[in-house]
């Protein structure tokens, strides 16, 4: 599949630092770091995180790509580095001598990768499998959407988040309460929230492959966000309820433009976007890891236990809204560069 805008990240949750090198940028972008560093701190709040967002406020450096300010075309690399790392040198550490038992962990955490992943990948210590599936490394693709995100802008498209539902709750107080509510108990909670990009030009993906068409490719991006369990297009999800005449968008015209009074089909039509807003809906399950330990297997002597407790979210439902919008900037990112000439800005 042809991309033009690429990037793979690295790095360990506990590790030194998350990295990310993005290619295919056009040259002469203006990238303003205090707002790439304005999504990072975005991501880190939120009612309901954890105690690690007290010991890390994330800044990026970038180490290429980038002279006086504006893109050269060359790939650009980002850095974060994890404040807490002093703290896991050992832990964490890169060479054989330093091999240690300290804050390995055999107990399988339902929800997350770890069954899964150390079955796969033959790791006895699930420390191997949760330092790379735990959702730290959105941080830095946070920081390479807040990139995609300039370019974006460049061309005057707009971003906006809501939330819908967290737990019962459907405004801001009743959030709050709800995410009160799930602490006392340690317990934990996911939540619903819609990403809308505006101004958006006619055509962006493709109807004649499956694999253009941007609803499934901002579909994928999205799905694979850890936690993310839903996503759908405009009024999708209860588009199995509504009769045809009900749901298609009509067309009229004004001023020889045509306009839509409703967007059900949330902008996107045969797998293009159809001018009118981009509305994805995203709906994410509560955190995994509980205070009040869920019950599971200690795969050292395959018995019946509790799940391993590590500092934990009791919702992430802003963070992750957060990443959704970073990760669907990437693929419009993508998209607006396979449309246009972008060499250079
Ligand atoms: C921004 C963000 C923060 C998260 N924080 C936590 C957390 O503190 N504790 C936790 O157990 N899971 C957290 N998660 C969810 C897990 O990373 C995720 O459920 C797990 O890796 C398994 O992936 P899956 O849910 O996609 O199957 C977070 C997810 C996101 C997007």
């Amino acid at each position: 599949m042809f991309e033009k805008f690429r990037f793979l990240t690295s790095g360990e949750s506990h590790g030194k630092c998350l990295t990310a090198i993005i290619e295919g940028l056009p040259a002469g972008l203006s990238i303003d770091t205090d707002f790439i560093n304005s999504e990072l701190k975005r991501r880190q709040q939120g009612y309901g995180r954890g105690d690690r967002m007290n010991i890390e406020t994330d800044t990026a450096e970038i180490v290429s790509g980038v002279r006086f300010g504006k893109t050269i075309g060359s790939p650009v690399t980002l850095v974060i580095y994890n404040k807490d790392y002093e703290n896991w040198q050992k832990v964490m550490s890169t060479k054989a001598e330093d091999q240690t038992d300290e804050k390995a962990f055999y107990t399988y955490r339902p929800g997350h990768a770890d069954y899964a992943g150390s079955v796969k990948y033959n790791r006895h210590d699930l420390r191997d499998i949760l330092e790379r599936s735990s959702a730290r490394k959105t941080a830095i693709e946070v920081a390479v959407g807040a990139v995609a995100k300039l370019l974006l802008k460049h061309y005057g498209v707009s971003c906006k988040s809501t939330f819908l539902q967290i737990g019962q709750g459907k405004n801001e107080e009743e959030f709050r309460a709800e995410i009160d509510r799930a602490k006392e108990t340690g317990d934990t909670l996911g939540g619903k929230f819609e990403v809308i990009y505006g101004r958006l030009p006619v055509g962006l993906g493709s109807h004649v492959h499956w694999d253009r068409a941007i609803d499934g490719r901002i579909a994928q991006a999205v799905m694979s966000i850890p936690a993310v369990k839903a996503v759908s297009f405009g009024n999708g999800e209860n588009a199995y309820e509504i009769t045809g005449s009900n749901f298609h968008d009509e067309m009229f015209l004004s001023d020889g433009k045509i306009t839509r009074k409703t967007n059900n089909a949330g902008g996107v039509e045969g797998g293009m976007t159809n001018g009118e807003d981009l509305v994805v809906k995203v709906v994410m399950k509560p955190i995994p890891t509980l205070r009040t330990p869920l019950k599971t297997v200690d795969s050292s002597d395959m018995t019946e236990t509790e799940a391993h407790f590590e500092r934990s979210d009791t919702c992430a439902v802003e963070a992750c809204s957060v990443v959704a919008e970073a990760r669907i900037a990437c693929v419009l990112a993508n998209e607006l560069m396979l449309k246009f000439p972008s060499d250079s800005i």
